[in-house]
């Protein structure tokens, strides 16, 4: 086995050796080890948008998880191989939308709520269910956009369903003024609506899917930060709850907890309730401010966490012997469908 320099070593001359062939993306969640040599950083909805501007490079290496990939694949051009160094990197709430049961979903919300629905998708979903949601007319979502996204489908239709994030869907309806009242949750196992209001009052579907990395952040960690530090404001993904969400200083994506706690005033302080691997990135950046976990436990993505130095080198090996592994390829039809919904979105932000 290689030390950590070692393979520090190798990757720097691969990524030399590759040159513009190669292009390697890293999510904002993604372990220092491996961060360092990314060609580009960002939240999801950058890096589909730096994926969709690259036009050079043959080989795209993403450290993120299975979905990212997938969208990378869709946005470039057929000559641009995407690969996910470790193929159980993926994430649980993606695959809490499953497309059998979406579309055992629809004919059923159907006969509810007849033509009056469109479906949004946050980008955290498979490529199906990206496809399922071009296919009517719905558009894809991120954590960044999700404001803008969910008037422009307002715009086009009386009601909603939300994949697969509950919590999102929540936070940026009630944000644009749904009372929470007028949300009611699909549940995809029971197949039925966890609601006792009548159809008509419904505007937003939420499906039933969660993050189990930002449900780990509770209100009992909000009040506690309130009482220890009363000075401190905190600042959450909105994949958290409503209730964390509500008790909290602030929400947004990656990048907007990045860029807020970067344009802080020296010495602020902050919680924050978001994947491990950022807060310490954060927290090491700024030793000018008092940063802190919402939660003292840290909450890390274990499937983000797959992508490590070894995974790394051993896909840029395979790249570089001419037998690149692990190439993620969605079927063009899913593509078709898919890109259609993911090009509403980019044409919107
Ligand atoms: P961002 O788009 O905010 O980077 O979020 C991606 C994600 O998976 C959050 O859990
Ligand atoms: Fe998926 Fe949650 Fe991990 Fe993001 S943090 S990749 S939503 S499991």
């Amino acid at each position: 086995t290689l030390s950590q320099e070692e393979m520090e070593t190798r990757i720097t001359k691969l990524k030399k050796d590759l040159g513009k062939k190669l292009f390697i993306l890293g999510h904002h969640y993604q372990k220092d080890e491996v961060i360092q040599f990314a060609d580009a950083t960002g939240d999801s909805l950058q890096l589909a948008q730096i994926s969709a501007a690259n036009k050079e490079a043959e080989h795209i290496v993403f450290c993120g998880v299975h979905f990212m990939a997938e969208t990378a694949d869709m946005l470039t051009t057929s000559e641009q191989h995407v690969y996910l160094p470790d193929m159980r990197a993926g994430c649980s709430m993606a695959d809490m939308a499953d497309i059998y049961q979406t579309e055992q979903a629809w004919p059923i919300l159907q006969q509810l709520f007849g033509d009056t629905m469109i479906p949004l998708t946050y980008v955290n979903s498979t490529a199906a269910i990206k496809a399922f949601t071009g296919r009517y007319g719905g558009a894809c979502v991120t954590s960044s956009n999700a404001k803008e996204m969910v008037k422009w489908a307002f715009s086009k239709k009386q009601r909603i369903l939300f994949l697969p994030d509950q919590h999102l869907g929540r936070n940026t309806a009630f944000e644009l003024g749904v009372p929470l009242e007028n949300m009611a949750v699909w549940n995809p196992h029971t197949q039925k609506l966890e609601t006792q209001q009548s159809p008509e009052n419904i505007q937003v579907i939420l499906w039933k899917g969660h993050c189990s990395v930002h449900e780990g952040f509770t209100v009992q960690h909000t009040e506690m930060i309130r009482q220890t530090y009363p000075e401190m404001r905190i600042i959450v993904h909105p994949e958290c709850s409503r209730e964390v969400v509500a008790a909290a200083d602030d929400a947004g994506s990656t990048k907007y907890i990045i860029d807020t706690i970067s344009n802080a005033p020296s010495g602020s302080s902050w919680a924050i309730g978001t994947e491990m691997n950022l807060v310490r990135r954060i927290i090491q950046q700024h030793p000018d401010k008092h940063i802190i976990s919402l939660n003292e436990n840290f909450c890390p993505c274990l499937t983000m966490n797959r992508i490590d130095l070894p995974h790394l080198l051993w896909s840029l090996e395979s790249i570089a012997d001419g037998q690149p592994q692990n190439r993620i390829q969605v079927d063009e039809n899913t593509a078709i469908e898919a890109r259609s919904s993911l090009e509403r979105m980019l044409k919107r932000v």
